[in-house]
């Protein structure tokens, strides 16, 4: 079950020190976000803890951030309070996006942070990328960073522990990643990740969650970006690199198209019960808290 509400409570510790704030985060995009109209209108759709989100309304965009966990859209929700950002929040999954936004409403959708690998399965990943496909206007880009899984499988399971205490808030914590790596490709995976908070004066305190991920092949994830309507501009794929960085722009109009419909059908055994159509209404930002986390650059790299 991948749920991130006990990690978000701890995400900071996950999150890279290059990447820690809302204005670094966004800055590493610079090279995408560059390619974007004045006011653009952009979705972060698995925004965790929000720096992508905050950072990117820093920029002048018009940014709406959504995520499965709840947790993590409230915490999105405090960093734009924190930061006086003004972005607009949604609970979804990604099948329930189009439940939320008109078709061709975003010039950019950012699924970011080793996100795309929790869609269940080659068919709940298709559906997925189909979501983010309609939601963007025709011309406009899906940015995606990926765990280099073909590296990650060949590791095989095993336990990482950080080489360093991580420091965040004023706390140190140690980060733990046990892998278990399935025999075959399709099978669910899974990551358990563990933040153990120290402190000299008091108990280790450690959070702790099972993540469930289904691993992709860079080519297979090229042919799927195709099959909904999207074409690969550039890709940093390397095989002996951690992560890579897929820039995808859409050529069709996929929206009510037989793909989408099937797609989404297809998954439908993968959407959470209480998914219920609810249109978009822009929301209040709320409350925030400090610091920030991501993953990409990091040995240990995050979920
Ligand atoms: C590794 S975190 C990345 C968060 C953020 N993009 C970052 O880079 O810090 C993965 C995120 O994907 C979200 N997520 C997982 N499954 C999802 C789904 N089916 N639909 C939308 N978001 C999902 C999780 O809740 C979590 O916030």
């Amino acid at each position: 079950m991948t749920s991130y509400d006990v990690l978000a409570e701890v995400y900071e510790w996950l999150i890279s020190d290059a990447k820690s704030t809302p204005p670094e985060f966004a800055a590493a995009f610079a090279d995408v976000t560059c390619l974007l109209p004045p006011n653009a209108q952009v979705l972060d759709c698995s925004c965790g803890t929000g720096q992508l989100a905050v950072g990117l309304a820093g920029l002048g965009m018009r940014v709406v951030a959504t995520d499965a966990s709840e947790a993590m859209v409230r915490r999105t929700e405090e960093l734009s309070e924190e930061f006086k950002a003004s972005v607009r929040t949604v609970r979804a999954d990604w099948q329930e996006l189009p439940d939320h936004f008109d078709d061709g409403t975003f010039d950019m959708v950012f699924c970011v942070g080793n996100s795309l690998h929790h869609a269940a399965g080659a068919r709940g990943r298709l559906a997925a990328l189909e979501s983010m496909s309609r939601l963007l206007r025709r011309g406009g880009r899906l940015v995606l960073t990926s765990r280099t899984w073909e590296l990650v499988r060949a590791r095989g399971s095993r336990l990482d522990i950080s080489d360093r205490l991580v420091r965040r808030n004023g706390r140190d914590a140690m980060v733990v990643y046990r892998w278990e790596i399935a025999p075959h490709w399709e099978e669910e995976h899974h990551i358990e990740i563990a933040v153990a908070q120290v402190d000299a004066a008091g108990p280790v305190v450690v959070r702790s969650e099972l993540l469930s991920c289904w691993p992709y092949r860079h080519d297979e994830l090229e042919a799927e970006l195709h099959r909904v309507g999207l074409r690969t501009e550039r890709s940093t794929f390397n095989p002996e690199a951690e992560n890579y960085l897929v820039v995808a722009s859409k050529i069709l109009t996929t929206g009510s198209q037989p793909l989408g419909r099937a797609a989404r059908l297809l998954s439908a055994d993968f959407l959470p019960s209480s998914a219920m159509p609810v249109r978009f209404r822009p929301s209040a930002h709320s409350p925030s808290r400090s610091t920030n986390p991501d993953r990409d650059t990091r040995p240990l790299a995050a979920p």
